[in-house]
Parts: C-alpha cells; sequence; structure tokens
C-alpha cells in the first residue's frame, strides 16, 4: 500500500523535507561565509544566513498553520549536495576559484530550493491552504533573489579573477619544490648518465670498462650509470659484483 495517499500528505512530506534542508544550510553557511574571499560573497552568504533561519520559521509555521508538527525527515538531497560541496571547498585554497566553486555549490543548492518552494507554493494554492501557499511564496521569492546575487556576484568579477588566477599558474609552474627537486635529480642522474655512455663509446672496450671497476676516480663512473635510466640500483650492484671478480681474477 503506498505511503502517501493524498497531495496534502505529499505537501507535509515536502515541507518536512524544507525544514530539514534549511536546517542544515543554517550549518553550512558559517563556514561558507568565512572561507569566501571576496567581500561581497562573504556578505551575501552572511545575509543568506540570516534569511535562512527566517526560511525555517516559515516552514515550521506553515507545518503549523497545516495542523502538522515536524517529522524530523532527513533531506537527503540537500545531504548530498551539501556534501558535494564540502568537497569542493577542500580542493582549492583561497581565492578567487574557490570563491567561484562556492557559487557553484550555492546555486545548485539554491535551484533546489526553488523547484521545491514552486511546488509546495503550488500545492497549497490548490489546496485552497492561501495563508501557505503566500508564506512560501515569500520565502521563493528570497530563493530566486539569493540565486541572482550569485550570478551578479560571480558574472561581476569573481569568473574573470578565478580565470586569472589560472593564467598566472600555468601548469609547470605550480609543481612543489619537492616536485622540482626530484625533477632536478632525475635530469642530472641521466645526464652522468649520459655522459658515461659517450665515455665508453669513445674508449676502446677495455679501457672503459676498466674504468668503471677500479681506481678512485672510477667510482663516480660508477655511481653515474647507477642514477642511468636502463640501470638503476640493479645495474650499479652489477657493476659492483662485476669490479669484485675482476680484483680476484688479478
Ligand atoms: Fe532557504
Amino acid at each position: 500500500m503506498a505511503s502517501v495517499a493524498s497531495l496534502r500528505e505529499h505537501l507535509v512530506e515536502e515541507l518536512n523535507d524544507l525544514l530539514n534542508a534549511e536546517q542544515q544550510l543554517i550549518d553550512a553557511l558559517p563556514m561558507m561565509a568565512e572561507k569566501a574571499s571576496q567581500r561581497e560573497l562573504k556578505a551575501a552568504f552572511k545575509n543568506h544566513l540570516a534569511q535562512t533561519r527566517t526560511h525555517e520559521r516559515r516552514v515550521s509555521q506553515a507545518l503549523r498553520q497545516l495542523g502538522e508538527q515536524a517529522s524530523g525527515k532527513t533531506c537527503e538531497a540537500m545531504e548530498g549536495l551539501l556534501e558535494e560541496g564540502q568537497e569542493l571547498m577542500s580542493s582549492a585554497d583561497p581565492g578567487a576559484l574557490l570563491d567561484a566553486m562556492m557559487i557553484t555549490a550555492a546555486q545548485k543548492v539554491e535551484h533546489y530550493e526553488i523547484a521545491t518552494y514552486g511546488t509546495v507554493r503550488t500545492y497549497a494554492q490548490v489546496l485552497g491552504e492561501r495563508s501557505v501557499s503566500k508564506l512560501l511564496d515569500q520565502t521563493l521569492k528570497e530563493e530566486k533573489a539569493a540565486d541572482k546575487k550569485l550570478t551578479s556576484i560571480a558574472e561581476g568579477a569573481v569568473n574573470k579573477k578565478a580565470a586569472k588566477e589560472l593564467q598566472e599558474h600555468p601548469a609547470g609552474v605550480t609543481e612543489t619544490a619537492g616536485e622540482l627537486l626530484e625533477k632536478g635529480a632525475e635530469w642530472v642522474g641521466s645526464t652522468v648518465g649520459g655522459a658515461m655512455k659517450t665515455v665508453k663509446s669513445v674508449m676502446p672496450a677495455g679501457q672503459a670498462s676498466d674504468r668503471s671497476s677500479s681506481g678512485s676516480g672510477t667510482k663516480r663512473g660508477a655511481n653515474g650509470s647507477r642514477r642511468s635510466k636502463s640501470g638503476g640500483a640493479q645495474s650499479s650492484r652489477n657493476e659492483r659484483s662485476r669490479g669484485r671478480s675482476q680484483s680476484r681474477k688479478r
């Protein structure tokens, strides 16, 4: 048997969903305001936090006017949207790019709310619940205005700054010191290894192998071949054991 039997019941379900969605947003918005770099965006998040508290009160009021109580239902859609927003927030450092990413997350939230408030407002209208419909319509207008505000902030400066941030740090320049050192070591190794190959190719065969197996001046050559791409540590061990066996022969 179906668990929802009427449009009225569906309306109540959706209002409970919205109530929890607004509560989740009340918890998430302070962090978004804190992480925002652009002053206007920070102010928009703070302003929307105050609005969201009003939205929560209005939904509670709508439920009371319908003679219903809050069910404590969790809005899974908002949970998912905010989780995704959290992932975005942890993937960039504060700046225009992070601001743009937070606007992405916030606009997804706004559009979810606009869709839900739009439908519940209309259900309340259809069911003849005029005062409930009016309450929900007020919030719907504020959600639409918040969405427009985010668009104007993004189009005004954030998106351009975020695009510029990327141009100022092209790929390769953003490498960490550790990555650069690692690349440097690789380059030195391959260069020394390459030089050894050249020395061996211009020297008579016996002389080249002598240099890699005996004498103080030859140790560098063995180290060089250890760094070479083809040999690695294994090649170095082979050269050392070859050196030992040649010494025994002598
Ligand atoms: Fe809201």
